[in-house]
């Protein structure tokens, strides 16, 4: 099967903070497709991250595309500065979000690409009202708050899931998946229908070189010798 070309973006929730700009750079001269930043507000996530100040100090470090995550309670009131601030592409989640279909509008004519995306237990039927206008969908393969926890293997049914939906209902718009991906399960997340893959510490392991994470994370995802599928 001919797979499209998977676009990889680290995730610097992983990266060493006191040396950030560097550690863009290197995943950038490693291939990387964009870069995700993770915003956690402490109430919707247990979990406080980063804002504003750092996604522009990101934004100034690269001019790959910024994928933001918004974990936070009223993202409406959020979404038009982070756009503002570089974000290329801003997701929210369907979880306690009456306003979803506006709040998607409004990332869209704040300039950015609308995203959504929901955790590993809530039904991807929320998706569906949705679908026409986003232009990526995430699926959770974690509960969402902290990086380095292990991929929830039912995440692979829904990608498969979401997927057919995507094919019926807006073919064009990406597939990401974000939590626990690694060189080892990629293949198969990639064989699921992921086209999109967030990956936190399996690029920015503290003992390994992040060159070669991003090196063994690409060659799972190439299928260059029309390899089969495992
Ligand atoms: C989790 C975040 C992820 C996280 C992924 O709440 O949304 O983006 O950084 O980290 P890993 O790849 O280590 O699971
Ligand atoms: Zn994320």
């Amino acid at each position: 099967m001919t797979m499209h070309r998977v676009l990889i973006g680290p995730s610097i929730l992983s990266a060493n903070f006191r040396r950030l700009g560097e550690q863009i750079a290197e995943v950038e001269a490693a291939g990387a497709d964009f870069i995700h930043v993770d915003v956690m507000d402490g109430v919707f996530v247990p979990n406080i991250s980063i804002g504003l100040p750092v996604l522009e100090a990101v934004r100034a470090a690269t001019n790959l595309p910024i994928d933001v995550h918004l974990m936070i309670v009223e993202p409406e009131r959020w979404v038009e500065r982070f756009a503002r601030a570089g974000a290329n592409t801003i997701t929210v989640h369907v979880e306690e979000h009456p306003n979803l279909y506006s709040t998607l509008r409004a990332i869209d004519a704040a300039g950015a690409e609308p995203s959504v995306t929901l955790n590993p237990a809530t039904p991807i039927v929320m998706l569906e009202p949705v679908i026409p206008i986003v232009r990526q969908v995430l699926i959770m393969s974690v509960n969402p708050g902290f990086g380095g926890q292990t991929f929830i293997p039912a995440s692979l049914d829904r990608l498969r899931r979401v997927r057919a939906m995507l094919d019926e209902m807006n073919p064009s718009c990406r597939l990401e998946i974000d939590g626990g991906v690694k060189a080892s399960n990629a293949r198969r997340i990639v064989a699921a229908g992921a086209d999109t893959l967030v990956a936190g510490s399996a690029i920015y392991a503290p003992d390994g070189r992040i060159a070669d994470a991003m090196a063994a994370l690409r060659r799972a995802t190439t299928d260059d010798e029309g390899e089969a599928e495992r």
